[in-house]
């Protein structure tokens, strides 16, 4: 069974991710990691940031980004990136686009991908119902992603219906995942996805199925 590892709280979570990150970025080899949004990773990329490691060799791919928004929106996640790590470190940036997949496999695939969890267990944007052989394209987001992201949005109805996600192939084949989740609101999703049936219905349960994966947990 897998096992969830619990952190006391989100500051030492944040810190012991950063660590594991850090730890290879430090060793010199090239390094692609993909690389989450949202609010769970917010305090890694801080503790990254603070760590002032070279980022010449890292290569980070995104896992995500809404369709029809301008980059340079404050919720876009091209922005997002640029305010919690790009700004900081000179790396060399990816985001997802139709040909990713290949993109990712010339640079010598995902090393370690972090991942967060959707209260209704999507990771990056698979929504429920995502084929587990899907690679980067277009989807629509759930209703259940969009009221959870309104909260970053002025209004519901500014939220994007769209987004371009690495699929769960893509992600299946990083030689490491790292998944992080903070929250009750989490629990339930994250035990009923690593715990229970592997189904299309909660696409981060796919994840049993890799053999290189650390759970983080904190309340
Ligand atoms: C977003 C992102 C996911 C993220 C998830 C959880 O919609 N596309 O990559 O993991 O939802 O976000 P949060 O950490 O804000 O709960």
């Amino acid at each position: 069974m897998i096992t969830i590892q619990y952190l006391k709280n989100y500051e030492e979570m944040s810190r012991y991710v950063a660590t594991l990150v850090s730890i290879r970025i430090q060793s010199g080899e090239p390094f692609n990691i993909g690389t989450p949004t949202g609010g769970t990773p917010v305090g890694m990329y801080k503790e990254l940031v603070a760590k002032n490691l070279n980022w010449n060799k890292v290569h980070t791919f995104n896992l995500d980004e809404y369709v029809n928004i301008d980059h340079q929106h404050p919720q876009s996640y091209h922005n997002f990136m640029w305010e919690n790590l790009h700004k900081y470190v000179d790396t060399n940036i990816h985001f997802p686009h139709v040909e990713y997949d290949t993109e990712i496999g010339a640079a010598g695939g995902l090393d370690l991908t972090i991942l967060g969890i959707g209260t209704n267990g999507h990771i990056a944007f698979n929504e429920p119902g995502s084929e587990f052989g899907s690679t980067t394209r277009v989807v629509n987001l759930s209703q259940q992603t969009i009221v959870d992201n309104s909260r970053f949005f002025d209004s519901i109805d500014q939220v994007p219906t769209q987004a371009i996600t690495m699929g769960l192939h893509t992600i299946m084949k990083s030689r490491q995942v790292l998944l992080i989740a903070q929250g009750q609101k989490k629990l339930d999703i994250l035990k009923k996805a690593l715990w229970e049936k592997v189904t299309t219905e909660i696409p981060a349960s796919i994840l049993q199925f890799h053999p290189n994966l650390r759970v983080f947990y904190c309340d």
